[in-house]
């Protein structure tokens, strides 16, 4: 029998046997009557749904909007779970008031999940901006408003916060918020309840049966909801050893189940890989990003993977275990066929690791796809590269949808390294490129049109290493 899950929802503890892999959004609509968490596309697309989840970290409580369409219910435990009218007090909020003084909201229907994501804004973003606080907001559509009207209530919140940027404890930031009235008072005690719900980590699920590990559930609840509710289902993101960014002695080791948020955020990484925050701006929404995990984007192998492809050129390895054997492999070695994987029954992918770029390291990702935000991509590419005296001494080349797997272009690589890049060296890489893939024509576009985007992806590449190649390649 599934043991419960115990959560806070909203001001209330909630111990539930429902289906561990019910969705929170139906589990909210249909057995609590929360129904201001509006159901849209159930596909993470549109935001209409959204909800805090908030979770203990470093003493405090970190609150996270994401989307309640892609959120099992198993997911919950130890968690507390905030819907807009867990954010409604006596008084519309400052987010409330800014989004009715600007006229944004007209039918009204993506409107908790606007507020919602604001208010995840406040509890969770590195910075108060209004640049942050748009990307917070890019996974909520509206069909009424033109845009315009929230753009304005957005700068309108902002105004407010002031110049100093959050407080970096989460405590501190909580009272902050509290004591200017932002977020409800009631938020200040959920820490202590949470700490009082507590349960140690539970093991795998048991032998047998369909068993799937959930890491955010982003992919597999877009995918394939109704058959999860049948499963046994394991939740990486419980497990705090599964978690967590590294950086010692030159190397990097990110959790299997961290968010790609976390990544995003990283000051370390930031500090060697200065583009990887825009990077992974292209990927999904904000929302998406606090739950989708490295480790999904891989083991889904999709051909795509945005992630997959930035750690290809970042020279990946995985550790993979199946709970007695641990093994590490190149993230190239790993796909084997159109979604086909090389790893084995029961085996769970532990931690994603890499050599951190030196100094003076070129490292670029470069996506096409038919709308620059939120849109998976026609075609991706990144490089890293160094270069000695003038020759290209690293390089690193992937390309995502231009093969049946993510590819690791080791063929075009060589025909570069150990030389100057000279146009002739450009125009033998890009021959080389023509050859190694094999890109189909489908909805992302034709054959050709793959082929030619990856040309031009592959010579944006080359520029950043030497702008004046364009002229000699005459662009
Ligand atoms: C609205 C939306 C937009 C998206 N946009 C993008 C985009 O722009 N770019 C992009 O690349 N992707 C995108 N995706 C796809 C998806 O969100 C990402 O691929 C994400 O990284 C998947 O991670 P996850 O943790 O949610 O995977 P999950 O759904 O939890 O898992 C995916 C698969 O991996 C397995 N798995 C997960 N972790 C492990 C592990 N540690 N060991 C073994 N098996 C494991 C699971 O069992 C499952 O089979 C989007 C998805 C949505 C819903
Ligand atoms: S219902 Fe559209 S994002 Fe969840
Ligand atoms: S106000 Fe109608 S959908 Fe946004």
């Amino acid at each position: 029998m599934e043991k419960k899950t115990r959560f806070i929802l909203n001001y209330d503890e909630v111990s539930t046997d429902v289906p561990s892999g019910m969705v929170t959004l139906d589990f909210l609509r249909r057995n609590h009557g929360l129904t201001a968490t509006r159901e849209g596309c159930r596909e993470g697309d549109c935001g209409a749904c959204m909800v805090l989840l908030g979770e203990l970290r470093n003493g405090g409580v970190l609150y996270r909007a994401v989307n309640s369409c892609l959120l099992p219910v198993g997911d919950l435990r130890g968690r507390h779970l905030v819907t807009v009218e867990g954010l409604n007090g006596p008084a519309l909020l400052p987010i409330q008031q800014a989004i009715v003084d600007e006229g944004a909201t007209q039918c009204g229907f993506c409107t908790p999940g606007f507020v919602v994501s604001l208010a995840g804004f406040l509890l969770s973003s590195p910075r108060w901006d209004q640049d942050a606080a748009m990307d917070a907001v890019a996974g909520n559509l509206c069909r009424c408003t033109g845009y315009l009207s929230v753009r304005r209530a957005v700068a309108r919140l902002c105004a407010t916060l002031g110049t100093a940027g959050p407080p970096s404890s989460q405590a501190e930031r909580l009272s902050l918020l509290v004591d200017r009235r932002l977020v409800p008072p009631n938020l200040k005690m959920i820490s202590r309840r949470l700490a009082a719900l507590a349960e140690p980590p539970s093991p795998g699920p048991a032998e047998g049966g369909t068993v799937a590990w959930v890491a955010g559930g982003t992919d597999l609840f877009a995918q394939r909801p109704e058959e999860l509710q049948e499963c046994a289902l394991h939740f990486l993101s419980q497990d705090d050893e599964l978690r967590g960014i590294r950086v010692e002695q030159g190397r990097c080791a990110i959790g299997a189940a961290t968010p790609l948020s976390d990544i995003e955020d990283s000051t370390e990484l930031q500090a060697c890989l200065p583009d990887l925050q825009r990077c992974l701006r292209l990927v999904a929404s904000r929302s998406i990003r606090h739950r989708a995990t490295i480790s999904g984007n891989i083991v889904n192998a999709s051909p795509i993977g945005d992630l997959t492809i930035l750690l290809l050129a970042l020279d990946a390895k995985l550790t993979l275990s199946d709970g007695r054997h641990k093994r590490t492999l190149h993230l190239s070695e790993f796909f084997a066929g159109y979604k086909k994987i090389n790893k084995r029954p029961g085996e769970l992918l532990l931690d994603v690791h890499f050599a951190l770029p030196r100094p003076g390291t070129v490292f670029h990702f470069e996506k096409v796809s038919r709308r620059a935000h939120l849109d998976i991509a026609s075609v991706n590419s990144a490089m890293l590269a160094e270069c000695e005296a003038g020759v290209i001494s690293v390089l690193h080349l992937s390309a995502g949808g231009v093969a049946p797997i993510p590819l690791y272009l080791a063929r075009t690589a060589q025909t570069l390294l150990g030389k100057p890049l000279t146009a002739s060296a450009a125009r033998s890489a890009l021959a080389s490129a023509r050859e190694e893939i094999a890109p189909i024509s489908d909805v992302r576009g034709s054959a050709d049109y793959k082929r030619r985007l990856l040309e031009r992806l592959l010579i944006a590449h080359l520029l950043r290493l030497d702008p004046r190649l364009e002229e000699e390649l005459a662009l």
